[in-house]
């Protein structure tokens, strides 16, 4: 794992949609696994910014997100549907056939999910995932206690899940209990990933998952055992990082291009 840690989350967003852009620069068709939260709100704004000014072009990019609420009409408005649509789809040009998020709606989630899994595999896997990470540690939904080999399926929401989520419903009760969710095992399958935090609120968390053991109970531990992530954090989600100066030094010493 390589920890960038940036002065602000603005830099943090600027860093990680740069990211995304270079990998779009290399394959334009690329597959891109989208994340919903209000941690990776501000890459979708750099990269729409990046698409008006004309140096962006989604046209042959397919998406995947990662999850969805379970028993929310796409049009509600806290389903990941809406928030998708709203902050990034109807902003740029990935053409609606292109864009796959699971079904909370569905009256088969085995089939469904089954089907999610095989339309990833067609589409020839995800070239880059981007991730936030919950206060519990977890990506996607994947909860405590998840399978670190586990696939796209039903899961039910952790309490600490549905408080923190709580804040974007008019009342507690009207969060969801259950999501369908990518699995900790097709996240891992991504090419290339980026995990997102900002916020004093994420330094348990982002310190588990980079420096604790690999754990079901933080599932984002389980990116240690991924060949290529990057973890992008503002200083406060980096406050409780042991190895700091390390991660710090890294970056300040990144190889450049070979003299010629
Ligand atoms: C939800 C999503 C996760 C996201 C997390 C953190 O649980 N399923 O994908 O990472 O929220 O959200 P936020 O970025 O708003 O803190």
């Amino acid at each position: 794992m390589e920890v960038i840690v940036q002065k602000t989350p603005e830099d943090m967003a600027r860093a990680a949609a740069r990211e995304v852009a270079n990998v779009l620069n290399a394959k334009p068709n690329a597959v891109l696994g989208m994340a919903t939260g209000s941690t990776p709100l501000g890459v979708y704004q750099e990269l729409v910014k990046l698409h008006k000014r004309g140096e962006l072009d989604f046209s042959h990019v397919t998406t995947f997100n990662l999850d969805e609420y379970v028993g929310l009409p796409i049009t509600h408005p806290q389903s990941y549907h809406q928030f998708m649509h709203e902050n990034f789809f109807r902003l740029v040009n990935i053409p609606a056939q292109n864009i796959h998020i699971p079904s909370g709606t569905t009256t088969n989630y085995p089939a469904f999910c089954a089907w999610y899994e095989q339309r990833i595999r067609e589409c020839g896997g995800i070239d880059l995932q981007i991730l936030g990470i919950g206060s519990d540690g977890h990506i996607a939904f994947n909860e405590p206690g998840s399978s670190l080999s586990s696939r796209t399926r039903l899961k039910t929401l952790a309490k600490q899940t549905i408080d923190d989520n709580a804040r974007f419903f008019e009342r507690r009760e009207d969060v969801p209990i259950y999501a369908i969710t990518m699995g900790v095992g097709t996240i891992l399958e991504a090419r290339e990933i980026i995990l997102l935090a900002n916020g004093a609120k994420k330094a348990d968390a982002i310190a588990a998952a980079v420096e604790g053991p690999v754990t079901s109970m933080i599932t984002a531990s389980a990116l240690q055992m991924h060949p290529s992530t990057r973890v992008y954090v503002d200083e406060p989600a980096a406050s409780k990082l042991k190895m700091r100066e390390y991660y710090d030094w890294i970056q300040e010493k990144m190889p450049g291009a070979p003299p010629a």
